[in-house]
């Protein structure tokens, strides 16, 4: 690999997962307005968050990944970008007091439009298509005119990505992230469930707290921690064209950004060490994450890492772990073990989606949320034994009351999938499942903890 990094030098490397658009001209016309356009995030802030997720790789805080598998154009609506938010802050509160640490907040939103695809067409009854790739570049239904992809759509998911960012910036800035408004988090429909009404406990033993803290003079006017959060964006770097056009050489430090989110991630399809993702990616500062999935061996990935990390910076790299329930025991220890053997700096974070999804017997692709739970268990058992920091989760989840992934509390069954699935792509966590992941994982925090503390005092008594 040349040492010489250019913003367009991924152009020359091998690319899978790319669209075939049949009018350059029109795709020449579309980079060039990008180019022109504002940037959505600033690289200071890119760099806050990767001072962040350094604090991440040390232990000293955890990683909360979450949102849709992929936006849509249909789906583009304030309440739907509200409720998301809604239910990641639910999370993020239930994971601060489980495992009393920070919670960084990374929402897959505002940009996470462009999906790879196992197959490049679609066959149906005959007729062959190209697969949808995505609402930034061609439509879901199928139909020659609506699957050909179309550059004008960049411009569309460029500016839904700009009010949607817009908008989580004034919920987390403006009083709505605030303390003090946590019981109104809690979804109407969430409320009645055993995790809203978990929910609702929890929220009040905080407001006791909030209470003694007022009486103490520290309110949300006095601790502007209370009253709004940092909330950052990532989506999968896939459309490189769409990427290249938004990355700028921030002004102060002379470096690249990729400013059409915070994060950058990936995909397990496009990590292969001569690919043009890899290529562009090492050349901008954001944080960045990889996709690991079973197929990842440890050569490979230390191979990646130093591409992607050559000064081993702490912050810079999340190891987004996708091995599925079932392999996860066996793949991830050999990555585990070949990152500390070399002292990499990384996140590790857990991905049980995308390792996870089945077919159901009535045909509708759905993840059971038995095998998720599992999967997170087996990340935070085999790190414990490794001796290494579970750091965080990526899930794909959504405000709404779907029904796209089976089990849960709900108990969402197979004949109930049809009633309420909505996902353009994989099947996602409804609100009330994934706060129930988020009480399980909480519960594991502490625990795991505790048993540090315990430890520390035990050692501490022994020296002593
Ligand atoms: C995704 O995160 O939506 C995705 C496609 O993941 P992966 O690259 O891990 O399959
Ligand atoms: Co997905």
């Amino acid at each position: 690999m040349s040492d010489t990094w250019q913003l367009d030098s991924w152009r020359e490397k091998q690319i899978r997962q790319v669209p075939l658009y049949d009018d350059l001209n029109h795709v020449e016309e579309v980079e060039k307005n990008l180019r022109s356009s504002p940037p959505l995030v600033f690289a200071g802030e890119a760099r806050t968050l990767r001072k962040q997720l350094a604090r991440v790789s040390e232990g000293d805080a955890f990683l909360l990944q979450g949102g849709d598998c992929a936006e849509s154009f249909a789906e583009f609506h304030a309440d739907n970008i509200r409720d998301t938010f809604k239910v990641l802050l639910q999370m993020a509160v239930a994971l601060t007091f489980g495992a009393s640490c920070p919670i960084v907040k990374v929402g897959r939103l505002a940009g996470q439009f462009a999906k790879p695809r196992s197959s490049s067409t679609e066959t149906i009854d005959g007729v062959e298509l190209p697969s949808y790739r995505g609402d930034i570049i061609n439509d879901m239904s199928f139909d020659a005119i609506n699957r050909n992809p179309d550059p004008s759509r960049m411009l569309r998911a460029y500016n839904q990505s700009a009010a949607t960012l817009n908008l989580l910036r004034a919920f987390s800035q403006g009083g709505f992230a605030d303390l003090h408004q946590l019981h109104r988090w809690n979804l109407d429909f969430v409320k009645e469930s055993q995790q809203g009404e978990q929910y609702d406990e929890m929220a009040k033993r905080i407001d006791e707290s909030l209470s003694f803290m007022a009486a103490c003079g520290l309110t949300s006017d006095t601790i502007p921690q209370l009253r709004e959060t940092d909330f950052y964006t990532s989506h999968e770097a896939l459309l490189l064209i769409y990427e290249q056009a938004l990355t700028r050489q921030d002004s102060l430090t002379g470096r690249w950004y990729d400013c059409s989110a915070h994060m950058l991630w990936i995909g397990d399809r496009t990590r292969q060490l001569d690919s043009a993702h890899v290529e562009f990616l090492r050349g901008v500062e954001n944080p960045i994450g990889i996709k690991c999935g079973p197929s990842l061996n440890s050569d490979e990935l230390l191979k990646l890492i130093n591409v992607l990390n050559p000064k081993n910076e702490a912050g810079r790299l999340t190891l987004i772990c996708r091995m599925g329930a079932e392999k996860v025991s066996e793949s991830l220890p050999p990555l585990i073990r070949a990152v500390q053997s070399e002292g990499c700096k990384v996140v590790w974070s857990c991905d049980p989606m995308h390792g996870n999804t089945v077919k159901a017997s009535n045909g509708f692709k759905t993840r059971p949320f038995d095998l998720i739970l599992s999967e997170v268990d087996s990340f935070f058992q085999i790190h414990r034994s490794e001796g290494t920091y579970a750091g965080g989760v990526h899930f794909e989840m959504t405000g709404q009351d779907v029904t796209e992934c089976i089990g849960g509390a709900q108990a969402i069954t197979e004949e109930s999938l049809s009633d309420r699935y909505h996902t353009h792509c994989d099947p996602r966590l409804n609100a009330n499942q994934s706060l129930e992941l988020a009480f399980q994982i909480a519960h594991r925090l502490k625990s795991q903890r505790d048993s540090e503390e315990s430890e520390n005092r035990n050692s501490g008594e022994a020296v002593a």
